[in-house]
C-alpha cells in the first residue's frame, strides 16, 4: 500500500514550528482545521518556515498544537495542493522553494466547487464530500508536480499497474472477488468497457441477452457494436434465465445487473445466478456483470459478486468510479477472465491504444490512503437519508397512489402507479412537474411496461428533493384525475393512449 509522506523524524527537521493560531491572519469563526491551515500559511509567508526547509513531522506538530495527526496531514496536503509546500516521498513535507507570489490576506475558507446544474431528481448525480474532494485535489496536484517520464510514452493498454493493483485490492475486500491486477483493464466507464470487450468477442449478428426492463445505455452500446439485444424479462428474482434460454439459447453473452437490477432494484437470487452461470458454460457464452452501485448498500453486508461465485471464468465484471467518486472522472474498469486478457488487451490497443494516465495515480492514492473508503462511508449515510426522504415524500404526497419500494442499495428508486394506469399519466405528470428523472416505460424493450418513474436521489440537496417529490406527486394526482374523468366520460381526457414504451430518449 502506498503511503502519503507524513514527515518522519529526521535530523534535518525541526520538531516544532511557532504557529500563531489567533492572530489577524486567521479568519474569525473559521473551523479549527481552517485556522491551522491559515497559521501554517502565515508561518511560511512570513518566513518563519523558510523555502526548502522541512516542516515538522506531523506527529510532533500534533503534539505541539494539540491537533489530531490527521488534521496536520490534511493541512500539509492542502499546503501542497496550494503550492506552499512539496512532498518528498520518504523524507517528508518541505516548504516550497518558491512560494506563490500573491498571497491573499484572508485565505479562502474552503474549496468551493459549484455543482454542475442538473435537473430535479436526475439520475447519474453524486455528491462528493468536501474533505474527499480536497484530498483528491491534493493527490492530483502532487502527482502533476511529480510528473515523470511514465506519462510521456504510450503505456499498457489496460492502464497503470498501480491503479489496477489498488482496484484488485478493493475488489477482494469489497466484493469478494479475487483477481490479479493483470486481469483488470481501466476504461472510461461502463459503456466503454462493454464496447472494448464486445469488440474482442463478437461475431457479426451475435445475440446478447439484455434485462427487460434494463439499462438503455448499455443496450445502445450493444447495438452500436453490431450485436442483437434479446429482451429477457426480469421478475422478483432477477433475469428469467429460462426465458433467455427459450428466446436465444446460443446467445454470445448476457448483460446483467445482478446485485441491484437496473431499474427495478431486485437482487438476483442464488438459484438464478447458478442457472445463469450454467447456461453460460453450456452455451460457451459470456456474462457481463455490471456492478454499478454495490458500494452503496444500506442494509446488511454486500452480496458476493457473480464474478466472485464464478471465480472469473465466464463473468466479465464491470465497475465504475462514476458513482463512488464522480461521473466527470471518466474512469471505470473491467475484471476479465484470464482467457480474455489477451484478446481484450489487443482489442483495446486497436481501439484507442490505452487510457490517459494523468489522473490514474490520484485515484490510486484515494484508494490506498483510505480517503475513498472514508468518502463512501460518509456518502452512504447521506444517500440513505436522501432515499428515505424521497420515498416518504412521494408516497405521502401522492396519498399512496405512487408505490415506492425503498431500495436497499444504490442511488435511485422506482415509483410506480397501479399497473392499470395509462402510461401517458406518467409522462404527463413528469412534464408538468418539470423533473428530469426517467419514465420507467423508457427502460423497457418488449416486456409490458408498468407506468412510473425512475428517480435519482443522490447529489440533490434534501430541500430540493422534497420540493421536487411534492411537485411530482401533485402532478401525478392531477394526471390520474384527468384519466379518471376520461374513463367515466365526464370530461376531456388529454391523456393519449400509449400501449408501447416511447423509444428510449435517454441520455444515460
Ligand atoms: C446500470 C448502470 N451501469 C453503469 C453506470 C455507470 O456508467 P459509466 O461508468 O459509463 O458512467 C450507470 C450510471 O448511471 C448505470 O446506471
Amino acid at each position: 500500500m502506498r503511503k502519503i509522506p507524513t514527515n518522519s523524524p529526521s535530523s534535518l527537521q525541526r520538531d516544532e514550528l511557532p504557529l500563531d493560531l489567533l492572530g489577524p491572519h486567521v479568519t474569525q469563526g473559521a473551523s479549527s482545521q481552517e485556522r491551522l491551515y491559515q497559521a501554517l500559511c502565515h508561518a511560511i509567508v512570513g518566513g518563519i518556515a523558510k523555502p526548502g526547509e522541512a516542516l515538522p513531522p506531523s506527529r510532533s506538530l500534533a503534539k505541539q498544537t494539540g491537533f489530531r495527526r490527521n488534521a496536520i496531514t490534511d493541512a500539509y496536503e492542502r499546503l501542497i495542493a496550494d503550492g506552499f509546500a512539496v512532498a518528498r516521498v520518504g523524507s517528508g513535507t518541505f516548504v516550497a522553494a518558491r512560494i506563490p507570489a500573491k498571497v491573499h490576506d484572508k485565505p479562502k475558507t474552503r474549496t468551493v466547487i459549484e455543482q454542475p446544474p442538473h435537473g430535479a431528481l436526475a439520475l447519474g448525480c453524486t455528491h462528493i464530500d468536501s474533505q474527499a474532494l480536497r484530498r483528491f485535489r491534493a493527490f492530483a496536484g502532487r502527482r502533476l508536480r511529480a510528473f515523470g517520464s511514465e506519462h510521456l510514452h504510450y503505456g499498457d493498454p489496460r492502464g497503470s499497474h498501480e491503479l489496477r493493483a489498488a482496484i484488485a485490492d478493493h475488489l477482494l475486500t469489497a466484493r469478494g472477488l479475487r483477481c490479479d491486477p493483470d486481469q483488470i483493464m481501466l476504461t472510461s466507464g461502463t459503456q466503454h468497457g462493454l464496447r472494448i470487450v464486445l469488440s474482442a468477442i463478437l461475431k457479426a449478428g451475435d445475440q446478447i441477452w439484455c434485462e427487460d426492463p434494463g439499462y438503455p445505455t448499455a443496450r445502445k452500446a450493444i447495438e452500436h457494436c453490431g450485436a442483437r439485444p434479446v429482451s429477457v424479462p426480469v421478475d422478483a428474482f432477477g433475469l428469467r434465465v429460462a426465458r433467455g434460454r427459450a428466446a436465444a439459447p446460443r446467445a454470445r453473452a448476457a448483460y446483467v445487473t445482478p446485485s441491484h437490477q437496473f431499474p427495478l432494484g431486485v437482487q438476483m437470487s442464488m438459484p438464478r445466478r447458478l442457472e445463469l452461470l450454467d447456461w453460460a458454460k453450456e452455451a460457451d457464452a459470456w456474462v457481463f456483470e455490471d456492478d454499478y452501485d454495490s458500494e452503496f448498500r444500506y442494509d446488511g453486508a454486500p452480496l458476493l459478486s457473480l464474478a466472485g461465485i464464478d471465480h472469473l471464468r465466464r463473468v466479465i465484471y464491470m465497475g465504475t468510479f462514476a458513482k463512488t467518486l464522480f461521473p466527470g472522472l471518466r474512469i471505470g474498469y473491467c475484471a476479465l477472465p484470464e482467457t480474455l486478457v489477451g484478446p481484450v488487451t489487443s482489442a483495446r490497443a486497436a481501439l484507442d491504444r490505452y487510457p490517459g494516465t494523468l489522473l490514474e495515480g490520484a485515484v490510486a492514492d484515494m484508494l490506498n490512503s483510505g480517503a475513498f473508503a472514508a468518502n463512501l462511508r460518509k456518502m452512504r449515510g447521506l444517500y440513505r437519508e436522501a432515499r428515505d426522504v424521497l420515498a416518504q415524500t412521494l408516497s405521502t404526497a401522492s396519498n399512496g397512489r405512487l408505490s415506492v419500494p425503498v431500495p436497499s442499495q444504490g442511488l435511485h428508486l422506482v415509483a410506480r402507479f397501479d399497473p392499470s394506469t395509462e402510461p401517458a399519466v406518467a409522462s404527463q405528470a413528469k412534464a408538468a412537474a418539470g423533473v428530469e428523472g426517467w419514465l420507467l416505460a423508457d427502460t423497457y424493450l418488449r416486456a409490458r411496461p408498468i407506468p412510473g418513474f425512475v428517480l435519482g436521489f443522490a447529489g440533490h440537496p434534501i430541500p430540493q428533493l422534497i420540493a421536487s417529490a411534492e411537485r411530482l406527486a401533485k402532478a401525478s394526482l392531477a394526471a390520474l384525475q384527468v384519466q379518471r374523468k376520461s374513463e367515466s366520460g365526464t370530461g376531456r381526457s388529454g391523456i393519449v393512449k400509449a400501449s408501447k414504451p416511447s423509444p428510449a430518449r435517454l441520455k444515460r
